[in-house]
């Protein structure tokens, strides 16, 4: 199937946002997009490249989680000036900047490797897999601050069973999107792009490993690795990969980008552990964004009685 790049469309091709949804609507209405009509809805989107760009969809009826968390969340406007995106940029308020024009339209998710059912997702057949639910997570970075998000996703293991993995799978490798005409900042940053990820495949298969499409009732912003991204709540933030475009099942370990950057500092697992200090400075503290004093840091970020059998009889100083 031919489809058209952003960069080949003109203004002539671009339909005002009200004009989409009604005819959208319409369609949905007619029964032409629906579960099973995803190619045309495909089409539809097509259709305003660089409105999809900025504009955020609602998100209504969300589930609650059972594992969310009742602290206090912080504000959208921290949440989104105060990232890590190295492609945009490697200051942490570089991403709200720089981001802002990143085109996410037509994205597509490619599910390689070892899987019965290998394919290409568009957002609209994620957002299809399983009902979306609101899951209020603490997400704490390597660099000792956290944040609490009010993410929007489901568990990556309802993707996992879609597909039905081999027996040879062991792990999950995670791709992030790269393209250097849009992200020019990347060039700067001093790691290698595309960023990579990786769990083990029952890591990936925890129910706390969420796929996540949007925080606070709307998709995710570009700064906050839109369209679709991980957040994995017990390990540091940089394992929580933004911009996702491919999920490949292996039976190796895969590589990671801040162990391929510094394998001293940056091991494959990453659990938020206060016991085990980063080699620059210390993991027992920790300072919430908005907040003057630190706390302190909770082994497996608090999500202990969730995750910790996935590690027993491991020495968690050894792969850390
Ligand atoms: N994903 C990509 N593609 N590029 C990145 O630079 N940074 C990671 C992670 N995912 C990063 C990424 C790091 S270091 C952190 S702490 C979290 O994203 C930050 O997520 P947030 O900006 O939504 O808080």
């Amino acid at each position: 199937m031919l489809i058209r790049k952003p960069t080949d469309l003109t203004a002539a091709d671009i339909t005002p946002k009200q004009v989409y949804l009604n005819r959208r609507r319409f369609l949905e209405a007619m029964g032409i997009v629906g579960a099973t009509a995803v190619a045309g809805s495909r089409v539809l989107e097509l259709a305003a490249p660089s409105e999809a760009a900025v504009a955020a969809t609602k998100f209504n009826a969300l589930l609650k989680s059972p594992f969310s968390t009742t602290e206090k969340e912080n504000s959208y406007e921290e949440v989104t000036h105060y990232n890590n995106f190295y492609e945009f940029g490697t200051d942490k308020t570089d991403p709200a900047k720089n981001a802002q024009k990143f085109d996410t339209s037509n994205w597509m998710v490619s599910v390689e490797g070892e899987v019965a059912k290998c394919g290409k997702f568009s957002m609209d057949e994620i957002l299809k897999i399983a009902p979306l639910e609101e899951r209020i997570y603490r997400h704490r970075c390597v660099e000792a601050w956290s944040i609490v998000v009010p993410w929007i996703g489901f568990s990556f293991s309802h993707l996992i069973n879609l597909v039905e993995p081999t027996p040879k799978a062991k792990f999950v490798a995670f791709q992030s999107y790269y393209d250097h005409r849009q992200m020019p900042q990347g060039k700067w940053a001093g790691i290698e792009f595309p960023y990579v990820e990786g769990l083990r495949l029952d890591e990936a298969m925890n129910p706390l490993t969420l796929l996540c499409v949007g925080m606070y009732g709307e998709s995710l912003p570009n700064q906050d690795g839109a369209p679709v991204r991980l957040v994995i709540p017990w390990k540091y933030g940089f394992k929580s990969i933004k911009s996702l475009v491919k999920i490949k099942f292996q039976s190796k370990m895969p590589a990671t980008t801040w162990n391929l950057a510094a394998s001293n500092e940056y091991g494959f697992y990453s659990n938020v552990n206060p016991n085990v200090d980063h080699p620059r400075w210390r993991q027992n503290k920790e300072r919430r964004l908005g907040e003057l004093f630190r706390r302190n840091t909770l082994m497996f970020n608090g999500y202990g009685d969730q995750v910790s059998s996935l590690y027993s009889g491991m020495d968690l100083k050894k792969y850390y």
